[in-house]
């Protein structure tokens, strides 16, 4: 039987450094909003998700009271800028607690861009910006959440070929438990399977996009020889 390290939150503190280190990778949303008095203020934050897509609403979630929320209540707009592994030292800076009237901007070295429809500026240095209104900011525990719904978007060109998003280019970094972070690593194409093709047992291929360790995949349900051909391939690779 599988011995298992437990916890019970109530009981114990260590609950945050648990679950920021099991409910990961967190993607990183780097948030531009603007104070009441016209500072521009940018943070780091990984507790984000999209959480609608008609209307289209992405969600963040701040942990005690920070700049961020102040900022969002004062002025119902943010802009989610991506976070790309090439910076990620100006993203981890931007964490830093500067005083309120000193902005991230300026102290970190980051070039502003103007939005289309709402007040906070995005980083021109970041691959895509979504700028949001708010719909609703609820307390949750010790969270802030902020829903925003996203009224444009904007995506560098360099990261977009033939209409669609090459993550390659993208190459978003994300958020791990304590100090660590991570990069995308392994591609793995994987199509949906309906009930239907269920029925019918057929396993799609799994598709290995560049190189990477696929461990075990060689025993796993894949039943085309091409498939499996692209996993021993990966793995010769590697060694
Ligand atoms: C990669 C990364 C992710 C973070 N994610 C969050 C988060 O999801 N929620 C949060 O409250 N703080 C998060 N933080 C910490 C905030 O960025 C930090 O407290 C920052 O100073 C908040 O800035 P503000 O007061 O200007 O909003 C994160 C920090 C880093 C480096």
């Amino acid at each position: 039987m599988t011995q298992r390290f437990v916890m019970d939150p109530s009981s114990d503190r260590g609950v945050y450094s648990l679950l920021t280190a099991l409910v990961t990778p967190r993607p990183i949303a780097w948030v531009s909003t603007t104070s009441a008095a016209g500072v521009d203020n940018l943070a780091p934050h990984s507790f984000y998700q999209i959480v609608s897509t008609s209307p289209p609403i992405v969600m963040i979630s701040t942990i005690g009271e920070k700049d961020t929320a102040r900022n969002v209540r004062a002025t119902s707009e943010f802009v989610v800028c991506g976070a790309p592994t090439r910076l990620i030292r100006e993203i981890n800076l931007t964490a830093v607690e500067f005083a309120g009237d000193v902005s991230e901007f300026e102290a970190v070295g980051l070039t502003r861009e103007a939005s289309e429809r709402v007040g906070p500026p995005r980083v021109a240095e970041s691959p895509y910006a979504l700028e949001c209104v708010s719909t609703e900011i609820q307390s949750v525990g010790n969270g802030t959440v902020i829903f925003g719904e996203v009224v444009y978007v904007a995506v560098d060109m360099e990261v977009v070929d033939g209409g669609r998003v090459r993550i390659e280019r993208l190459d978003p970094v994300a958020r791990l438990g304590g100090s660590q972070w991570s990069t995308v690593g392994e591609i793995v194409e994987l199509p949906r399977v309906d009930l239907q093709q269920h029925v019918d047992c057929w396993n799609p291929p799994v598709k290995l996009v560049g190189k990477g360790r696929p461990h075990g995949w060689a025993d796993s349900a894949v039943d085309t020889d091409s498939a499996r051909d692209i996993v021993e391939h990966a793995v010769t690779e590697q060694v």
